[in-house]
């Protein structure tokens, strides 16, 4: 760590009550707006440093495990994460946000774990969830007819995208429909599941997996080839509870404007964050494998390709994947 963080850390807990960003600089022979910087990046680490106007900073507590607790006190949201349950182990953090809902837990409930046995991906894949990543599903109930319910995934997408390059300043790209990537490897994929009837939906389970903490030196070369984890990006160990968080809180403003009927901004964001567009494609269907060149995302959230007789389709999230063409 660097020294100045080290004495920031020390000066705080010595004195065990506020003490302004002047005088901490003044201490520490650096100026306040390193101070300001620094106090930042110690709160990306996990630390809990409180600042008030005209008084400073105190701190409060340093970076630990994920607990249920540990991330309530620091969540600043009204709906998403009202309830959180927190697993060591569990087969899939979205089964048991499925379970929940259908013994009636309430929207915006949020399931964490730090392993999953039987974590999952789209199209049956397996998700490999082994201590170090961040593994979670949250609990949506929106009243939204079921063509807009598809663009959930999208604006869980845009959330992670828009959060990473925030906090990490990280180049974060949106794979179409539901990954994310940085320098064109996965970090994260969303699994999104529906319970509906032809009126109305009964709730959605939206399951984010990120690779946080995961020593991709252990990885197989194939691994290493298509996916990085976020310590490896950042440069140090990835506090979960502060990602989560931040995570949280920018999901549940996106979601309160999407429900308040605030659509067309998100698919201009898919197109600006978006990784292959322009490119050309492999696109996977169930029933065939072709090459296309990615050429939009239309309104509905829908890829617009054009394959290689020149004709454009319209391929839907839930029946096509999409990689880099080898050629
Ligand atoms: C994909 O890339 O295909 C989606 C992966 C989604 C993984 C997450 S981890 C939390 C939640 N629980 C699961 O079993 N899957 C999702």
């Amino acid at each position: 760590m660097n020294p100045i963080d080290i004495k920031i850390i020390k000066t705080l807990t010595d004195k065990n009550d506020y003490i302004s960003g002047a005088k901490l600089g003044r201490t520490l022979n650096v100026s306040r707006n390193t101070i300001w910087k620094r106090i930042e990046y110690l709160r990306s680490l996990g630390y809990t440093i409180k600042a008030i106007p005209r008084k400073g900073y105190l701190f409060i507590g340093r970076p630990e495990n994920i607990t249920g607790q540990g991330l309530a006190a620091k969540l600043e949201t009204s709906l998403i994460g009202k309830r959180i349950l927190v697993f060591n182990d569990v087969t899939s953090t979205n089964d048991i946000a499925k379970d929940s809902a259908r013994e009636g837990a309430e929207e915006g409930l949020v399931v964490i774990a730090n392993r999953q046995s039987q974590g999952r991906g789209r199209r049956e894949r397996n998700w490999d969830s082994i201590p170090g990543g961040l593994y979670f599903s949250i609990l949506l109930r929106p009243r939204l007819s079921l063509d807009k319910i598809g663009k959930i995934t999208l604006l869980a997408g845009i959330s992670i995208v828009e959060t990473l390059r925030r906090i990490y300043q990280l180049r974060v790209k949106l794979k179409w429909p539901n990954d994310v990537l940085i320098d064109g490897k996965k970090i994260c994929g969303i699994l999104t599941e529906l319970s509906a009837n032809v009126e109305n939906v009964n709730y959605i389970v939206l399951g984010i997996g990120i690779n946080c903490n995961q020593n991709t030196d252990l990885w197989s070369p194939q691994l290493k080839q298509i996916a990085t984890s976020l310590n490896k990006a950042v440069g140090r160990n990835i506090d979960t509870t502060y990602l989560s968080k931040e995570i949280l809180m920018d999901f549940e403003r996106k979601y309160f404007s999407f429900i308040q009927g605030d659509f067309d901004q998100l698919i201009g964001l898919v197109k600006e964050y978006s990784s292959f567009l322009g490119q050309t494609v492999q696109i996977e269907t169930t029933t065939e494998t072709y090459l296309a060149k990615a050429v939009d995302i239309n309104q509905e959230g829908a890829l617009i390709v054009e394959n290689q007789k020149g004709e454009r389709l319209t391929l839907w999230s839930a029946d096509v994947s999409m990689r880099k063409a080898v050629m």
